[in-house]
C-alpha cells in the first residue's frame, strides 16, 4: 500500500501522508457510509505532487498526480489515480525548466497544482509551465498553449467569470516579462495578453477578479538567482520540475522573503491595456490563495484572502500559518484598509464559484491544514465562514486531516450544495472522500466513501459535473 515514510530526517514533504504513492489504481465497489446524493453526476478530481522517483527537492515540485472519484446514480463508480504524463515525468534525465543560459522552457510542466475545465478542455496546471490537457478518465492528452498564443507560463489559479464565461489568468516568470495578464474568451480563444510592469520577479501564486477588475498581488517573496544557481547544479537546475537530493528542510525554492521589496495590489479594469493599471500599497505579507474579490460601494474593491504575515524568511521548506483577511481598496483615496477576519490557521480557501468576482457571503477553508508540521496540534476541520457577519461553523473530522474542500452547487442558493474533500485517516493509513451538506456543515457527512489506500496530501481540485 506504500506505507508512509516515518524517518524524521526526511523533509516534511516526503514523510507521512505527504510521501508519494507508487501505484496507479482503478478501484470499484467502494464501501460507502451514508447516501451519495443522486444529483452528483460527475468527477471530483484533486491534483497534487507525487514524485515518481520517491523524492523531490520541495513539496511544490513533485510530479503531478490526479486523484479522481466518479459519482453517478448515488454510487461511487470508481476511484483512479494517474500521474500527469509530462515531459518532466517521461524524459530521462528530467528536462531543464531553466537552461544554463537562462532560457525558460514552458513545456516541461510537472502539472501538479490544480485542475480546471474551461471551454470543453480539462487542464492540469502548474504555475511554471503551460497547461496539460487531460481526459475525463485522467489520461494525458498533452500540452495546451492556446494554439500557440500563450507565450508565458500559466498560473494554477485562473478565474472563470460566471457572467461572461471568460477565463482570466496570468503568467509570471523569473526573467522579464515578470508578469503577464491573459484573457481567454468563453470559446477558449486567448484574446488578450498584457505585460504588467512590476519592480522585480516575485512569486505570484493566485490573484482575483471582480465584475469590472482583475487584481494582482505583488508581494515580497522574491526570486533569488544566487540561491537558484547555488542550490541547483546544472543537472539539478530542473529542481523546479523534478528534483532529487532534498535538503532536510526542503529549502530548495529559489525564492526568499525580502524586507525591502514592499507589497502592492494591482488593479486593472478587465480587458484594459496595462497602462490603466493602478498599484495600491499594503503592509508586507504573503498570500498564496484568495477566497474572492468583488466591487464594494463608493469605488471600493474588496479582496478576501488567507494571509501569511511573512513567508520563507528563513527557508522555503517552512510554512507559518495563514489566516482569513480582508483588503478593502479605496480606489478614490488610494488607501487600503486591512482587516483580519478570523483567527483560524486556515488555507485552501474556496467559495461557490458561481459567485467568483461577485459579492459572496460564504467562504470555505480547512483549518490546521496539511502544510508542513500539522502535528503542532489542534483539530483539523473543514470550516464555513460567513464573510458578511463573522459567523464561523466547522466540521470536526475527529483527527482526520482534510485536503481542500470543494463546493459543489446543488441548488440556486449560495450555500445550497455540498462540500467534497479527500480526508486522510492516519490510524488506518487510508483516505476517504467526505461529502458534507454545506448548509449543515457541522452534521455528520451525507456520505463517506472509503478507499482501501491513501491519497497523499496535495493541492487543489474541482468538481467536474457531467455536461
Ligand atoms: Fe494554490
Amino acid at each position: 500500500m506504500g506505507a508512509p515514510a516515518t524517518d524524521r530526517k526526511l523533509p516534511f514533504h516526503l514523510r507521512g501522508n505527504y510521501a508519494p504513492v507508487f501505484e496507479e489504481r482503478t478501484l470499484t465497489d467502494l464501501a460507502v457510509e451514508g447516501a451519495i446524493p443522486p444529483e452528483l453526476r460527475g468527477l471530483f478530481v484533486r491534483n497534487g505532487p507525487n514524485p515518481r522517483s520517491g523524492s523531490s527537492a520541495h513539496w511544490f515540485v513533485g510530479d503531478g498526480m490526479l486523484h479522481g472519484m466518479r459519482l453517478e446514480g448515488g454510487q461511487a463508480s470508481w476511484y483512479r489515480n494517474r500521474w500527469v504524463q509530462t515531459r518532466a515525468l517521461l524524459e530521462e534525465p528530467a528536462p531543464l525548466l531553466i537552461s544554463p543560459d537562462g532560457i525558460v522552457d514552458h513545456s516541461v510542466a510537472v502539472a501538479n497544482t490544480h485542475i480546471v475545465r474551461h471551454a470543453g478542455r480539462t487542464l492540469a496546471l502548474v504555475e511554471s509551465s503551460f497547461p496539460t490537457e487531460v481526459t475525463p478518465d485522467l489520461g494525458t492528452k498533452g500540452l495546451h498553449d492556446f494554439g500557440g498564443r500563450l507565450k508565458t507560463a500559466m498560473t494554477a489559479h485562473p478565474k472563470i467569470c460566471p457572467r461572461t464565461g471568460e477565463m482570466h489568468f496570468f503568467g509570471y516568470g523569473f526573467f522579464p516579462p515578470y508578469l503577464t495578464y491573459h484573457r481567454v474568451d468563453a470559446a477558449g480563444v486567448l484574446v488578450q495578453s498584457e505585460e504588467i510592469s512590476v519592480k522585480g520577479p516575485t512569486m505570484i501564486h493566485d490573484f482575483a477578479i471582480t465584475e469590472k477588475h482583475v487584481l494582482f498581488l505583488d508581494l515580497p517573496v522574491v526570486f533569488d538567482l544566487e540561491k537558484a544557481m547555488a542550490g541547483m547544479a546544472p543537472k539539478d537546475a530542473s529542481t523546479l520540475t523534478q528534483g532529487s537530493g532534498a535538503s532536510p528542510q526542503g529549502d530548495s525554492m529559489p525564492y526568499r522573503w525580502s524586507d525591502d521589496y514592499g507589497a502592492r495590489i494591482g488593479v486593472l479594469p478587465r480587458g484594459a491595456s496595462a497602462d490603466a493599471l493602478r498599484w495600491f500599497e499594503i503592509a508586507p505579507c504573503y498570500v498564496f490563495h484568495s477566497f474572492n474579490a468583488f466591487e464594494g460601494t463608493d469605488g471600493r474593491i474588496v479582496l478576501d484572502v488567507c494571509r501569511y504575515p511573512k513567508l520563507w524568511a528563513k527557508n522555503s521548506g517552512e510554512f507559518e500559518s495563514a489566516s482569513p483577511y480582508r483588503f478593502t481598496i479605496d480606489t478614490t483615496s488610494g488607501r487600503v484598509a486591512e482587516t483580519p477576519l478570523f483567527d483560524d490557521a486556515a488555507e485552501f480557501p474556496r467559495i461557490d464559484d458561481r459567485r467568483a468576482g461577485l459579492r459572496a457571503r460564504f467562504g470555505y477553508a480547512v483549518t490546521n491544514p496539511p502544510v508542513g508540521e500539522f502535528e503542532r496540534g489542534g483539530r483539523p476541520s473543514i470550516v464555513k465562514y460567513d464573510l458578511t457577519n463573522g459567523e464561523r461553523r466547522a466540521h470536526d473530522l475527529g483527527g482526520r486531516v482534510p485536503s481542500e474542500a470543494v463546493f459543489v452547487p446543488g441548488g440556486k442558493g449560495e450555500d445550497e450544495g455540498w462540500l467534497i474533500a479527500y480526508v486522510y485517516d492516519e490510524s488506518r493509513d487510508t483516505s476517504d472522500v467526505v461529502i458534507l451538506d454545506a448548509q449543515q456543515i457541522e452534521r455528520k457527512p451525507v456520505a463517506t466513501i472509503h478507499l482501501p489506500c491513501r491519497v497523499p496530501y496535495g493541492f487543489h481540485g474541482n468538481w467536474l459535473p457531467d455536461e
